[in-house]
């Protein structure tokens, strides 16, 4: 829901419990493109289902607390923060598994095309998994930078990140989009880094399939569930290559053979984590509670943080675009010794991460991010370089 003006960066702060700084103080928590900090319903919501659910209900909560419902009620909220329509996404499994099975059935609806076209800068695992769908399904994989990339007729499916995981650079999905469109292939978009951060408009763009992270920007928690987002027009072709049962059409029917579910729902493989999905369905009220600020406003306040930050950095190199256009939720610099360096924020309780050979990325996850900290960040780290 739009909210009346824009908020400050860190609007929510106080729904959220931060990470201690070595003091006991709260830290500055920059590691949000990593690990979300823990918001309180995430927590309450967790303690529900251990409580009131599993402990009192045991298997009929399946139906009577509604956990059979949870992966498709949990895909359609965190659909809506990236632009889909209710009824093309569904949550469960890691990123790397949604992956897998967004790869593959991509490539299943452009049957004799040879090219799977990557992100040469992919995440690990969406280059390790691209590698192993291109080699069982007999695609050649090619791998360019997004902006590089000339997708063809023999151009079966083009995967690429929303935001780029070392650099932060935001890529032009529209362009990506409409280059691959017009070559006749389909777009696997891996929003890890963008989901809860930036508005995205996966229908609008008209993206074909997408994956993403709900414990990085969305706060789900540690090993909390992706989700998958298949366009609905694509629904009736999609040929997924896990077939568990819980994506047939009559789970507890028991039959023989594996009868796709209806639309996005074949994508559920296995029992979904329950818990997990609990403290997720908690976690997402801060962006799409009555009261939440929209996606919009929680992106100009992330781009003032890092603004912030910018402006208060000693000079080093960074790596990020200052372009507000081409900025995701991170900013990364390169230094000396990042690992170290690293360590050493924490120890005066600045929370980053370090990304090999020699990068530091601060991420401003502006629900709970203040300027202050922005700021502070930035001091400890001209600090530390001397
Ligand atoms: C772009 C991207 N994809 C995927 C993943 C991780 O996937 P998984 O949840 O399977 O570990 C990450 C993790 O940081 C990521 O940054």
């Amino acid at each position: 829901m739009p909210s009346s003006s824009s908020p400050e960066p860190g609007f929510a702060r106080d729904r959220f419990v931060l990470p201690r700084a070595p003091d006991g103080s709260d830290a500055v928590y920059l590691a949000g493109n990593s690990l979300g900090a823990q918001p309180r319903a995430a927590r309450d919501a967790l303690l529900a289902a251990v409580d009131d659910q599993w402990a009192r209900v045991g298997v009929a909560g399946w139906e009577d607390c509604g956990w059979w419902a949870t992966p498709r009620r949990l895909g359609d909220r965190v659909g809506a923060l990236v632009g889909a329509a209710p009824g093309q996404t569904v949550v469960g499994d890691s990123t790397s598994v949604q992956l897998f099975g967004a790869l593959v059935a991509a490539g299943r609806l452009r049957p004799g095309r040879a090219t799977l076209l990557s992100d040469a800068g992919h995440f690990p695992t969406d280059r390790y998994l691209a590698s192993s769908v291109a080699r069982l399904t007999g695609l050649r994989l090619v791998t360019s930078s997004p902006p590089a990339m000339v997708p063809d007729a023999d151009t079966a499916v083009v995967a690429v990140p929303a935001v780029d995981f070392r650099t932060g650079e935001r890529w032009d999905l529209a362009a990506i989009v409409e280059r691959a469109h017009a070559a006749g292939a389909v777009v696997v978009a891996d929003l890890s880094h963008a989901v809860g951060a930036m508005p995205v408009a996966l229908d609008a763009l008209g993206v074909d399939l997408a994956v993403g992270c709900t414990y990085k920007y969305l706060n789900g928690g540690p090993g909390a569930p992706a989700f998958a987002y298949v366009a609905a027009r694509h629904h009736d072709a999609l040929d997924p290559p896990l077939t568990g049962w819980t994506g047939h059409a009559d789970p507890f029917g028991m039959t023989e053979a594996w009868t796709p579910a209806p639309g996005v729902g074949r994508l559920r493989v296995g029992t979904p984590p329950m818990l997990s999905m609990l403290a997720l369905d908690g976690a997402l009220g801060v962006f799409d509670d009555p009261d939440a600020a929209d996606l919009a406003d929680v992106r100009a306040a992330s781009l003032a943080l890092g603004d912030a930050f910018l402006a208060a950095l000693p000079a080093v190199d960074v790596v990020t675009p200052r372009e507000h256009d081409w900025r995701g939720g991170h900013v990364a610099v390169r230094v000396p010794d990042a690992e170290g360096l690293c360590a050493a924020l924490a120890r005066r309780g600045v929370v980053v991460d370090a990304r090999p050979p020699d990068l530091l990325r601060f991420g401003f996850a502006a629900p709970y991010v203040t300027l202050d900290d922005a700021r502070t960040a930035a001091r400890e780290l001209s600090a530390l370089l001397g």
